[in-house]
């Protein structure tokens, strides 16, 4: 499995399938189980800020005493962020894979003292989960992005572990926001998280939760900004999310130009087993190929590399349509 080895953001990895941030890294015997399973690192279920006002808020309506709400919601804080740094500690002394924590934010201000105790609980590194969902039509594009930016430049002076940003597909111009982040000392843009959608029951007249997995067609989007923003933000080591079910999307991933790629659904699906299915995967597929290292085709088929990369851009289905008359 040596031709496996990658880095990703200066961590080593024994291959580049990392399982993301969900339930499945919440306790360490999971983790373990994935390390078993072939897993090259981890990256721990989320700290949401929302959870923890949200906890803090439920609680406090409880009582008729403003002091007593503050010492709840300090309570409350701190105790879901013990636990968390109890997580990080135990998950790094159990395995031997880097641990990635995870932080989800809606603000620039509220977690970066919190990076500081992630850093000093032995967290590898930091992925922040970071999304604004832009709601006020008075702000411009610019006022939601610079909240990423201001986030990123704070977290550089407080932390010295590799921090990656998980975004969101959402952003009018994704390289840019990518190149930005690296020039505020981001190691790491995870493309893209998915995240929680709401749906309505036309029974029960509610609205509910939309399907939480992704399925294997989810891969397209992330094929296509995994291969632009790896050609135009060289320097930046790209974790590609979203879509990631079997070895064939891995490896399409990195021919398009990904330093490494998570997977979760599919192992919510089909046991943790399946993440060893993916990575021999890999491996048979490069046997087969004679492919020696990862780096010998990561990147081969990304924009620009292939003969006509309009392939890439192209968005409008003209010619598709024209041949499926
Ligand atoms: C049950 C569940 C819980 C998740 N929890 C988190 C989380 O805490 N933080 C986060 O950044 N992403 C979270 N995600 C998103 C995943 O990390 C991942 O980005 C997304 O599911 C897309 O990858 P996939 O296609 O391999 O599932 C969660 C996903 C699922 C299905």
């Amino acid at each position: 499995m040596k031709k496996l080895e990658t880095t990703y953001m200066g961590l080593n990895l024994k291959n580049p399938v990392i399982v993301s941030s969900s339930g499945l890294t919440s306790n360490v015997d999971s983790i373990k189980k994935l390390e078993d399973n072939l897993a090259s690192a981890v990256v721990l279920k989320s700290l949401f800020e929302e959870q923890i006002l949200h906890e803090a808020g439920a609680l406090s309506v409880q009582s008729d005493y403003p002091e007593a709400d503050d010492y709840l919601r300090a309570y409350v804080t701190s105790n879901n962020v013990e636990n968390y740094l109890e997580l990080i500690a135990k998950a790094k002394a159990s395995v031997s894979i880097p641990v990635i924590a995870s932080i989800n934010c809606v603000s620039a201000s509220n977690w970066v003292d919190f990076a500081a105790k992630i850093q000093q609980a032995g967290a590898s590194a930091l992925e922040v989960n970071v999304f604004v969902l832009p709601t006020d039509s008075k702000k411009t594009a610019e006022d939601y992005e610079q909240v990423y930016y201001t986030l990123a430049e704070k977290l550089k002076n407080v932390i010295t572990i590799p921090v990656a940003f998980k975004l969101g597909d959402h952003f009018t111009n994704p390289v840019r926001v990518v190149e930005q982040l690296w020039f505020r000392n981001v190691k790491g843009v995870v493309l893209f998280n998915r995240f929680f959608a709401p749906d309505i029951d036309i029974n029960k007249m509610k609205v509910v939760s939309a399907e939480v997995f992704s399925n294997p067609a989810d891969l397209r989007d992330t094929l296509r900004w995994v291969a632009l923003t790896s050609n135009k933000v060289q320097n930046i080591d790209i974790s590609a999310s979203t879509g990631v079910h079997n070895s064939e999307a891995a490896i399409k991933l990195l021919l398009a130009g990904a330093k490494t790629v998570q997977t979760c659904s599919a192992l919510y699906r089909n046991g943790h087993a399946h993440l060893k299915v993916i990575v021999e995967g890999i491996e048979q597929w490069m046997s087969q190929k004679g492919y020696k290292s990862v780096d010998e085709f990561r990147g081969i088929m990304g924009y620009g590399k292939v003969g006509d990369p309009a392939v890439y851009e192209r968005s409008q289905f003209m010619k598709y349509y024209s041949s499926h008359e």
